[in-house]
């Protein structure tokens, strides 16, 4: 019997649906919330609102380019957890109704586990190369900032995080202190193309052993940028590319920095990376010349499985099915990672 799987992701301000036939991936679409850009941030009540409207079109939409009737479905995934929990509950009580409806299995998923599970999506037409087990991922959202060593599909071990900020938030605390709208990630790494990475040096934070810190880094470019704002208000605008590839090549430092030194611990030269951050272009070129420099196996997600989506909920429902670890209608969201 082939498996068809619908995967939910509605755990920040991205509405996503996907179907997977196994590892194969058939359609995945999602709905960004723009309402949240004038803020700043994500309002977590706006985000729970704009789900509610956006879930039943999104779902529509991915079982119709799947080309996949509703009643062809064997299970439903959904995201568990972390995330924001009216967010979340959005997409359970979505999930728990369809699954009783159509009296197939539920499946939650954890979102962390599933940007890494992200790696073994298979693409519509062809084979894409997947990492053997054990790998070294660096998981690095908006959220989260781990290093994980992936044993199996649902035996990883944290051996790094984040003491304070998240990868993602350090790039978007940095660029809304240059006066840039959120999420300020992408935009930072479109104007670093443009930008001297050596022109502005950023002190790098001296943390033990494999985790990270952030926090630093954004208070020495807010008073570094104050000082210079005094002397000429016009520093950020006629500083603006080289200020974005200093702070990126700072951050994208401070992280390779941490995965050599995992390699070197763990002996292991798979390397993946996840998570919004992970379509980092510095990031993702900073990997590659590893791979060349240093004999490295780097897996680089596509574009579309980096940010939040709903094929990596699929995929790691598909493998929860295998393991048959259903879920009952009994399950409820959480919000902080259960994992590190
Ligand atoms: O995984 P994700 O979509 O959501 C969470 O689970 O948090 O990650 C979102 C984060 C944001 O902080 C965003 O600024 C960052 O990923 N991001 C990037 C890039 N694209 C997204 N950061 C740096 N460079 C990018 N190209
Ligand atoms: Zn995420």
């Amino acid at each position: 019997m082939s498996i068809f799987i619908l995967g939910i992701e509605s755990s920040c301000d991205d509405t996503s649906a996907a179907v997977i036939n196994e590892t194969r991936i058939l359609s995945n679409f999602t709905a960004n919330q723009d309402v949240h850009k004038t803020y700043g941030g994500v309002v977590p009540e706006l985000a729970s609102r704009a789900h509610q409207q956006n879930i039943i079109p999104v779902i529509e939409h991915a079982l119709k380019h799947a080309k996949i009737r509703k009643n062809q479905l064997n299970a439903v995934a959904f995201t568990n957890g972390p995330g924001l929990l009216g967010s979340l509950l959005v997409g359970a009580s979505f999930a728990k109704a369809f699954a009783m409806g159509l009296n197939i299995p539920l499946l939650e998923v954890d979102h962390i586990q599933a940007h890494i599970l992200a790696h073994f999506i298979q693409p519509a037409t062809g084979d894409k190369d997947i990492p053997d087990f054990p790998f070294l991922c660096l998981l690095i959202s908006g959220g989260h900032t781990q290093i994980v060593i992936v044993k199996d599909h649902f035996d990883m071990e944290v051996i790094g995080r984040t003491i304070d900020d998240a990868a993602g938030e350090a790039f978007d605390k940095s660029a809304k202190i240059l006066g840039l709208p959120y999420p300020g990630g992408p935009l930072i790494d479109k104007y670093s193309k443009q930008g001297d990475p050596k022109k502005f040096p950023f002190p790098h934070p001296s943390i033990k052993e494999l985790d990270f810190s952030f926090s630093g880094l954004k208070t020495s470019i807010l008073y570094f940028l104050r000082d210079k704002m005094k002397d000429d208000p016009g520093f950020i605008e006629q500083n603006k590319f080289d200020l974005c590839a200093s702070i990126q090549s700072t951050i994208v430092d401070i992280l390779m920095h941490k995965v050599e030194n995992a390699v070197k611990k763990t002996g292991i030269k798979q390397v993946a990376i996840a998570g919004g951050v992970s379509a980092n272009s510095g990031l993702r070129k900073a990997l590659l010349n590893k791979q060349k420099s240093a004999g490295w196996k780097v897996f680089i997600p596509d574009f579309e499985y980096c940010t939040d989506n709903a094929a990596m909920i699929a995929i790691t429902g598909y493998f929860k099915f295998l393991d048959h670890n259903f879920s009952d209608q009994k399950s409820s969201p959480y919000s902080r990672n259960i994992r590190s």
